[in-house]
């Protein structure tokens, strides 16, 4: 209150209000009186208002804080074929912003010194971890003991690496890729003894993946661990990269050279979607029937391409590789990341399909491993 608003209401008790009964020096005292206790109020509620807004000062702590992302560096070794490019989205969608993370992406395009180049701009840029799908087994020591000096631990996914110490890498999730070929060589042997056909009536082509890569080197070695144990005439083994282009162009070059091929060992689906071109533009067929001169065909990935074959009869087999890879990737980071125990090697699961319902199962080293007859139901029911 100002001291002319003071006057004022002075002279308002003083002289315009005839009920005023009180005496000037008195209704001075009184006024001053009646002024004094709105006044100390004020002042009491003005400081009290002061100390809480202080009090409140921890309001600091809804100051926007940035969320702190793991950052990863993915380096995946290309997109040649439909099961990389469902590995890639399986990754990408587990570590994804709304799960933490900041993923940086890293496509190499088949070619190992990109992939290379591609993991040493993540050590540069400091990332939290690198997951590399590697293309190859061999060459990699170099760029990983450069990680680990930045001490940035290494996920490796899919194939492995090959290098004279595990401990260049800290954890791997993938697939045995030995086993899915015993297990495709273990239906063969059951199909054909079922279907009366001879074991040494078998002429088998191997159309083999990206030579040197893990899961070439294991379908490729168990399939010449079976031609030998069951007496099957392997006739060639022509690598075509993994993909469809690839695999019709050495299919068509084999037909012209091995005219009695009776059995297509395709190390993927692509590899297989390109064979069973080549197949029907040569006039022939791919079926089951090889006594009457159709050529069955075994594939890897299970994919969607090549479980659709599956339902027109032209793939006979085909063992899952899983590309959905992505969240035990994200598990075992969070692990790494926590401090906690976690499996250094981790395989992720996979089904066997088959065209018909014949062999119901095999037996790989005693374990039972049922075999699954593929349906349309089942097929639309998958992932990828
Ligand atoms: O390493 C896994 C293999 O690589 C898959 O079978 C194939 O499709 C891929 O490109």
């Amino acid at each position: 209150m100002t001291g002319t608003e003071f006057f004022l209401i002075e002279r308002k008790h003083d002289i315009s209000d005839p009920r005023s009964a009180v005496k000037l020096p008195e209704r001075q005292t009184f006024i001053r009186k009646a002024l004094i206790l709105p006044v100390v109020m004020i002042i009491f509620l003005a400081l009290t208002f002061a100390s809480g807004c202080s009090e409140k000062k921890p309001q600091e702590t809804y100051k926007y804080v940035p969320k702190r992302y793991v950052s990863v560096g993915f380096s995946q070794l290309g997109a040649e074929s439909d099961w990389r490019v469902a590995n890639t989205e399986s990754v990408k969608r587990a570590l994804s912003r709304n799960n933490g993370f900041n993923l940086n992406f890293s496509d190499a395009q088949q070619k190992q010194d990109k992939q290379i180049v591609a993991i040493r701009g993540f050590i540069q840029q400091r990332v939290d971890m690198i997951v590399m799908a590697p293309l190859m087994e061999t060459g990699w020591e170099g760029v990983l003991n450069e990680a680990r000096d930045a001490g940035i631990p290494v996920v490796v996914m899919d194939r492995m690496v090959k290098t004279g110490d595990d401990s260049l890498f800290t954890a791997w999730v993938g697939s045995d890729f030995y086993r899915e070929g015993a297990l495709a060589c273990a239906w063969l042997n059951k199909y054909i003894s079922l279907n009366e056909v001879s074991q040494n009536s078998v002429r088998i082509v191997d159309i083999q993946g990206t030579l040197g890569a893990t899961s070439q080197i294991g379908r490729t070695d168990s399939l010449r661990d079976s031609c030998e144990h069951y007496g099957w005439k392997l006739l060639v083994s022509v690598p075509a990269d993994y993909t469809r282009a690839k695999g019709k162009e050495v299919m068509e070059s084999i037909l012209h050279l091995y005219r009695d091929v009776n059995v297509v060992y395709c190390e993927n689906d692509n590899e297989a979607l390109g064979v069973i071109d080549a197949i029907e533009e040569a006039g022939k067929k791919a079926g089951t029937d090889i006594s009457n001169g159709e050529i069955l065909i075994i594939s890897f990935d299970a994919a969607h391409s090549g479980l659709e074959k599956m339902l027109e009869g032209k793939i006979a087999l085909d063992v899952e590789c899983n590309p959905l890879q992505g969240e035990a990737v994200r598990e075992v980071i969070e692990k790494i990341r926590a401090g906690l125990p976690y499996q250094k090697y981790m395989s992720v699961p996979e089904t066997v399909f088959a065209v018909d319902d014949s062999v119901p199962s095999v037996y790989l080293g005693g374990e039972r491993v049922e075999i699954v007859p593929l349906t349309r139901e089942i097929l639309d029911g998958r992932e990828y």
